[in-house]
């Protein structure tokens, strides 16, 4: 059966979609890792993006610490694509337009024992430091020989994958992945606000991007899934889509054209109860989990519970 992977076509609007919005979901978790580097300490300058998607959060990283070694892998070859060509990206300004590192009051609960608190990284231990390196994996079957001082998984990512045994898979892999004492952050979002959120349609737009969002909430046995069906319409370069149908107005921005494109993604509600001991099996700790409403902080779109864990082997 072939699988048609829905950021195929999400890949050359992503980045745009994302300015629609008050900042790209990366803005916020950039502040988040600021403070678990801050409060827990890493052993080692080094990132593994799981779900990188275009890479927004290993490119912004890398320019606000040079030093770390950055790798991201996603399993769409098309966003892995823009994630290479940095087409797209641009540079980091915190929220608001500054390179202001304030980052929201906590709601925080200490899940777990403890962790006995670290200091960051020595100055001296850099990894060896490059351009951050975008490889194409599916992250429930994750292949990795080096080990890493931080491991992130963000925007839904985690909700994407909706089968128990690759969500334990990825798990375990995310563990491995991590040196001792390392943290792996990751967002779910929040379990009481799921059904809302896929209830509800919306649509955002500029001069140049339509995107209109058809929601839909469903159980399959005791499963909750929330569905969503984006259709696009962007105006792009003529030069950059050959052979696809698409309204083209000719006189309307000179050399572009109007093109529709689809994607439908599937995700699925992680409920704390079932999640919190699947992490546990994988041997991870959950050493926080904090409640972000966006309300208080309008990057994360929808409110959502950020986990840090650490490896207990
Ligand atoms: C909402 S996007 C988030 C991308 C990025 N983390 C960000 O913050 O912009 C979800 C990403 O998860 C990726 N993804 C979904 N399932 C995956 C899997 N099994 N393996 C690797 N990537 C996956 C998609 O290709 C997509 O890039």
């Amino acid at each position: 059966m072939t699988v048609v992977d829905p950021y195929s076509e999400f890949a050359s609007v992503y980045d745009r979609w994302q300015w629609l919005h008050a900042a790209p979901f990366s803005t916020a978790m950039i502040l988040r890792m600021e403070q678990a580097l801050e409060e827990w300490g890493v052993p080692e300058r080094s990132l593994l993006d799981l779900a990188c998607g275009t890479g927004t959060l290993a490119r912004w990283w890398s320019e606000e610490h040079p030093d770390w070694m950055i790798r991201g892998v996603d399993r769409s070859a098309e966003m892995i694509e823009r994630a290479r060509s940095g087409d797209g990206h641009r540079p980091f300004r915190g929220p608001g337009g500054e390179n202001a590192h304030a980052v929201p009051a906590t709601r925080g609960e200490g899940a777990g024992k403890a962790r006995t608190k670290t200091t960051r990284a020595p100055k001296t231990t850099p990894r060896d430091a490059t351009d951050p390196v975008f490889e194409v994996q599916d992250i429930t079957r994750l292949s990795t020989e080096t080990r890493f001082g931080m491991v992130t998984c963000f925007f839904d990512s985690m909700n994407h994958i909706t089968r128990r045994q690759d969500l334990s898979r990825l798990l375990v892999g995310a563990r491995k992945s991590l040196l001792p004492n390392g943290l792996f952050l990751f967002d779910l979002i929040d379990e009481d606000s799921f059904e809302e959120i896929f209830s509800s349609p919306w649509i955002v737009q500029d001069d140049d991007l339509y995107v209109g969002s058809e929601t839909q909430h469903f159980f399959r046995g005791d499963a909750e899934y929330g569905r969503v069906r984006y259709t696009f319409f962007g105006r792009e370069p003529r030069e950059r889509q050959p052979g696809r149908t698409g309204a083209s107005r000719s006189g309307v921005g000179g050399g572009s054209h109007w093109a529709r494109r689809d994607a439908e993604i599937l995700e699925r509600c992680w409920r704390r109860e079932e999640f919190d001991p699947m992490v546990e099996d994988a041997g991870l700790e959950v050493i926080h989990v904090q409640l972000i409403d966006p309300e208080e902080q309008a990057e994360v779109f929808v409110p959502r519970r950020l986990y840090v864990c650490a490896p207990t082997r």
